[in-house]
């Protein structure tokens, strides 16, 4: 997959955008941004459901960015077990990227994880993600070599 060429938006470059937190009411919204985005497939966030109880299990820690006619912008979840945290389906529509949406996005989720006495985070990412790398190594995120992620379906109903 090649990088995209900068800029990608095609907004215009001072249009102000802000940050709130994300609510069940934004479902539908996010199900649209998320399929504006390459490579990503939030499978198990297409239930409604799930989505209020990622929520309900980490009040205020995922945010979401919307315009100045409140059209969503981007998005992040955050949450942890109470150890560790864990970043989840960053996105930023295609048209709104490198204006820092992003950036603002993971500051916020990493403060309200602080606040929540969490001391590490991990994420996950596609290594063809050449973007998406891009932007973690910008942020100082660091690269895990010696591991790999392992997965066992428990319930392929939700
Ligand atoms: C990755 C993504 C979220 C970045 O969103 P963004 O709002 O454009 O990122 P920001 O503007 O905050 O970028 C911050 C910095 O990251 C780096 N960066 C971001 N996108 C980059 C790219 N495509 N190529 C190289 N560097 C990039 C830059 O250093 C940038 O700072 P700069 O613009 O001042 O140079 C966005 O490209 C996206 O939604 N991609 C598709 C979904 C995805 O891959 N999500 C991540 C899955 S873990």
């Amino acid at each position: 997959m090649m990088m995209s060429p900068r800029p990608t938006n095609s907004a215009p470059p001072n249009v102000s955008w802000s940050l709130r937190y994300i609510e069940e009411s934004d479902h539908d919204a996010l199900l649209r941004l998320w399929a504006s985005c390459e490579d990503l497939q939030p499978r198990l966030m297409a239930h409604r459901s799930n989505l209020c109880r990622y929520l309900e299990r980490n009040p205020e820690c995922s945010f979401l960015a919307e315009g100045p006619s409140k059209q969503l912008l981007g998005c992040i979840f955050a949450g942890h077990d109470g150890i560790r945290g864990s970043l989840n389906h960053l996105a930023v529509h295609p048209q709104w990227r490198r204006r820092g949406i992003a950036r603002a996005l993971v500051r916020r989720a990493l403060e309200a994880l602080t606040a929540a006495e969490i001391a590490m985070v991990t994420l996950w990412i596609y290594d063809r993600n050449q973007d998406g790398t891009a932007f973690w190594h910008a942020l100082g995120f660091e690269q895990w070599q010696q591991c790999s992620t392992w997965s066992l379906a428990l319930n392929t109903s939700i």
